[in-house]
């Protein structure tokens, strides 16, 4: 996968830079990566910028051991390539630390990387939760450190930060039907659009179209459930232990209360009825839409002969390794890129912080279902009239966003109601 735009760097690569002022990587060499070393347990941290528009990138903080500065630079990358799909008037970056998250010193690694990473913190990179750091830790983080809440880079910019920050706050925080809340589900919603997209972009209908969801947690969790509730018939889901599978769909509600915090599903009191599967088993079920939404590279050279769906929609990131997706674009069968599929929650993310959408989650849905849809179907259009793969058509999205939102002369600063 490669950078969507190929504009040569502005970057003072020796400081933090001036707010408002264009700066953009060569096409896939980022703006800056910074590496940290704890002083209290050795543990590396990374930051990589891949793009500032108006001195603002967005991305989020992960934490997993064998986390490594390559890995946070590809995140940083489909950050660029996800701000700029959704027209999102930031650039991209993302921050990985190499530490256990079940560490008894978890907590304090995170606390120290955001100290050291204050300056970018306060003024440049707004963050969010990512793998093995949930919302609410970053947030706790950035409160102690007088930050108040992981956006704060974009805040503070706002005339009037603390009402900003209840705005957003209360937008996160609103309540939608399954008793999750709405910064929780927005992502997993989003992909249910993507799939839903691909439904309609051939022409099938919802209650004869199948689903394998490869994960059931926040992302495939959300997905699974929005789907069921689009009338499309979810028929197998795996988690860390194995694969569940019912020919005529699953009761995903009733699976979906029986989860812990780690988003497995609690094998006793799942129903006779429902097939014990191997935990890969889900890659090679029948259904016509496979969804990854859990582990990177889950499809490979190795097991992409095993696909039996019509499409994959990517929930996770960098689930299809790019030789597996060159052998599935030849079998006839495309990928919705990660970049696009699993943007929902990013892109509602700024929506919210520019006063686009608010508490109400119907606001958030009708624009999400709108703005995926729309682009899943435009990708869906080129490869069925033309054969041209979904990522391509996607970069180009992209690059075409980005060239445009330079020529309307961005350097305007951005405005934070
Ligand atoms: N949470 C977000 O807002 C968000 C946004 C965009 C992309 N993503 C990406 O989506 C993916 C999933 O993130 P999440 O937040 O839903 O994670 P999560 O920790 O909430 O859930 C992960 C799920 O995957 C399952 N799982 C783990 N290993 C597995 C395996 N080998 N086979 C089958 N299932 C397995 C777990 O049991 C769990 O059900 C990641 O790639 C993440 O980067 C997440």
């Amino acid at each position: 996968m490669h950078d969507p735009w190929g504009h040569t760097s502005t970057a003072n690569r020796t400081g933090a830079p001036e707010p408002g002022v264009e700066q953009t990587a060569r096409r896939g060499e980022p703006l800056l990566r910074l590496t940290w070393t704890d002083p209290v347990t050795g543990a590396h941290g990374y930051l990589v910028v891949h793009t500032l528009v108006s001195g603002l990138a967005t991305g989020g903080t992960r934490m997993r051991k064998g986390c490594t500065m390559s890995e946070v630079e590809d995140l940083a990358r489909g950050m660029s390539a996800k701000t700029a799909t959704f027209e999102l008037p930031v650039g991209g970056a993302k921050g990985g630390i190499d530490f256990d998250p079940k560490d008894p010193a978890a907590v304090g690694v995170l606390e120290r990387f955001c100290q050291a990473m204050r300056p970018w913190l306060d003024a440049h990179w707004v963050t969010a939760e990512d793998l093995g750091v949930p919302q609410h830790l970053i947030d706790e983080v950035f409160e102690r450190l007088g930050l108040g809440q992981s956006y704060h880079a974009a805040i503070s910019r706002s005339a009037q930060p603390e009402r900003t920050l209840r705005r957003v706050t209360a937008g996160l925080n609103a309540p939608v039907p399954g008793g999750l809340l709405l910064g929780d589900v927005i992502g997993g919603y989003g992909v249910a659009q993507a799939c839903l997209g691909a439904a309609y972009a051939w022409g099938w209908d919802t209650d004869q179209t199948t689903v394998a969801m490869q994960g059931i947690g926040t992302m495939g969790g959300g997905a699974a459930w929005y789907l069921h509730e689009a009338g499309i018939r979810v028929v197998a889901v795996a988690d860390a232990a194995g694969t569940l599978y019912h020919p005529e769909g699953l009761d995903i509600p009733a699976l979906l209360d029986l989860r812990d915090s780690f988003g497995e599903i609690d094998r006793s009191q799942v129903p006779e009825d429902v097939q014990r599967l191997p935990r890969n088993a889900v890659i090679s079920t029948d259904a016509d839409i496979l969804v990854p939404a859990a582990i990177s590279y889950a499809i490979t050279p190795e097991n992409e002969a095993d696909v039996k769906a019509k499409v994959i929609v990517e929930a996770a990131n960098a689930a299809t390794i790019p030789e597996a997706e060159a052998t599935l674009a030849a079998r006839g069968i495309p990928v919705i890129p990660d970049f696009i599929a699993n943007a929902g929650a990013a892109a509602w993310a700024w929506w919210l912080l520019l006063g686009q959408v608010g508490a109400d989650p119907a606001d958030s849905f009708l624009r999400l279902r709108t703005e995926m849809q729309s682009r899943v179907s435009l990708l869906l259009a080129q490869w069925i009239v033309d054969g041209v793969p979904p990522r391509e058509t996607g970069e180009g999205l992209a690059d075409s966003n980005r060239q445009a939102l330079i020529a309307s002369g961005e350097q305007t600063p951005i405005v934070i109601p």
